[in-house]
């Protein structure tokens, strides 16, 4: 018994003098021995003062030994104040080789405090994980911090594999489907993907400024796209092709030269997209946003081609500037000849107001109409439309419904394709570290989530996919306001369980 206790205290002392765990420290931070001291300091108490870190890059760190192999949600508080001369603050995690940051001030001012804050998930891998505070921009090391109030919260195992995938919630109504990115082709992402979704639509990577940035030897960029399209296909999901022809993310030399220029650019361009992908994308966003905004009804009475987005109406109209409004009836004839097997789609937000609705169906009605009577078509010309969904707290779900009931006359499948709810009250889109909600807004926003797969359900025979813009509100592009089903962890939020069971969760949260 002797010796077991013997042989323990060994492996203790063993530990505590090798290890990462040294007995002066607050909340679990300390430094590099010899470097620090923990003192009171401008009214402070349990202030980390740190002397110049010498030799070493990280001034204070945390151990995350513990959770090695494990999949954590961190996170982070602390005041941090350094000495004499301004520079970054920044505070990584040290995993396996990678140094992920978790909260980064540039340039912060000397002798003032700065209250830094920031939140990861992260699976420590290495034999050395910590969260730690760098000196990576000071070659010289001898900068003094201090550090009070340091905090971290570590959440284990947060995710939740176990929620039914809303695939099968609507398998009998229409595909569920999400954006695909760089961030969600591995990892935690990936599964969720997978799980949920069964039609992906990539964010950036098909767009005209990625595929084609530059006209030198014709040179497309196809390998991130080509890699996003065989994994999902891979794994047994659809893609939707976006965005053929749209006023942003377009290369300049696409729409630079003449009219006539600017039109073979516009063609030779969708051929050879379509052409790339054939039989592997049946399903094309040919043209995007193309009606304007602050359509009065009086607008909508005349001729649709005055309700385009010009460079009267809007700051960039680069296509309609050079072409006119035919240049949109150019892009689906272009489409349809490239490839007649592909479902043609016109693509544009703001369609629950119903001035720019009516726009849009006249738009399609008449260039279907024309198409058949006039050009010898067979089938229509447009034979989708995509209501993005870019929603926010003010949606009145029963204008959608009177779209939907407007879209319906066109005789052709509808798509919901952009589809988040942002909560932000100021339109800030966010920088991804600012997701905070409200108990109140998670209820809100979940209720307008279930009213509108209610409806959407309603609307199935016609609605064939309801695509989301984003799993999660950390990677969302308006992540300010937390738009997505899924919270910073990835946990199911209530707009998650709203949508598994719009009817129960209204009766539940019954106003
Ligand atoms: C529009 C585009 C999308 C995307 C969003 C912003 O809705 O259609 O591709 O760029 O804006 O993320």
């Amino acid at each position: 018994m002797k010796k077991f206790v013997l042989i323990v205290t060994i492996i203790m002392l063993a530990f505590t003098t090798c290890g990462n765990d040294p007995e002066e420290n607050v909340n679990g931070f300390y430094g590099n021995p010899g470097t620090y001291e923990i003192v009171s300091y401008d009214g402070k108490s349990n202030v980390i003062k740190v002397n110049g870190a010498k030799t070493e890059w990280e001034v204070v760190k945390y151990s995350l030994l513990e959770y090695k192999g494990k999949e954590i949600a961190i996170i982070f508080s602390a005041d941090v104040r350094r000495e004499g001369a301004a520079g970054d603050l920044s505070w990584h995690v040290n995993n396996e080789g990678t140094y992920p940051t978790i909260s980064y001030l540039p340039n912060a001012g000397a002798d003032v405090w700065h209250h830094m804050t920031g939140k990861l998930i992260v699976t420590p891998a290495n034999d050395n994980p910590s969260i730690f505070l760098s000196t990576w921009e000071n070659n010289t090391k001898n900068t003094v911090y201090y550090i009070a109030n340091p905090s971290i919260t570590i959440e284990v195992d947060s995710i939740n594999p176990a929620l039914t995938p809303l695939q099968s919630v609507y398998k009998d109504n229409f595909l569920i489907g999400n954006i695909i990115n760089e961030t969600y082709m591995t990892g935690r992402h990936f599964e969720r993907l997978k799980h949920h979704y069964n039609v992906v639509t990539p964010e950036n990577d098909m767009k005209p400024s990625l595929l084609a940035p530059s006209k030198k030897g014709g040179a497309y960029q196809w390998a991130a796209a080509d890699a996003m399209v065989e994994k999902m296909l891979a794994n047994g999901m659809q893609v939707q092709g976006h965005v053929l022809v749209w006023h942003f993310q377009t290369p300049g030399w696409m729409i630079d030269g003449t009219k006539e220029e600017a039109e073979a650019n516009l063609k030779n361009h969708i051929n050879t997209v379509l052409k790339h992908f054939k039989g592997k994308i049946n399903s094309w966003d040919v043209v995007n946003e193309a009606m304007r905004d602050n359509l009065s009804p009086a607008d909508t009475e005349g001729n649709w081609r005055n309700c385009v987005r010009s460079n009267q109406s809007d700051w960039e109209a680069p296509w309609f500037d050079k072409i006119g409004p035919e240049y949109i009836e150019l892009a689906f004839l272009a489409a349809r000849e490239a490839d007649p097997d592909v479902t043609l789609y016109y693509n544009d937000y703001g369609l629950d107001n119903p001035n720019k609705a009516k726009a849009v169906r006249n738009m399609i009605a008449d260039i279907n109409e024309r198409y058949i009577n006039e050009k010898g078509g067979t089938r229509k010309l447009i034979e989708g439309i995509g209501m993005q969904g870019h929603y926010n707290r003010w949606l009145n779900v029963e204008n959608v419904r009177c779209t939907l009931e407007l879209f319906k006359t066109l005789g052709i499948e509808i798509a919901i394709t952009e589809l988040d709810i942002s909560f932000s009250n100021t339109g800030v889109q966010g920088n991804r570290n600012d997701t905070v909600m409200s108990e109140n807004d998670e209820i809100e926003q979940a209720k307008l989530y279930a009213k509108l797969f209610k409806l959407f359900r309603e609307y199935s025979d016609v609605i064939v996919r309801v695509s989301m813009w984003g799993i999660d509100d950390a990677s969302s592009w308006l992540s300010a306001g937390n738009p997505c089903l899924f919270d910073w962890r990835l946990n199911a939020k209530k707009a998650f369980y709203a949508i598994s069971d719009p009817d129960g969760f209204l009766e539940e949260y019954k106003e």
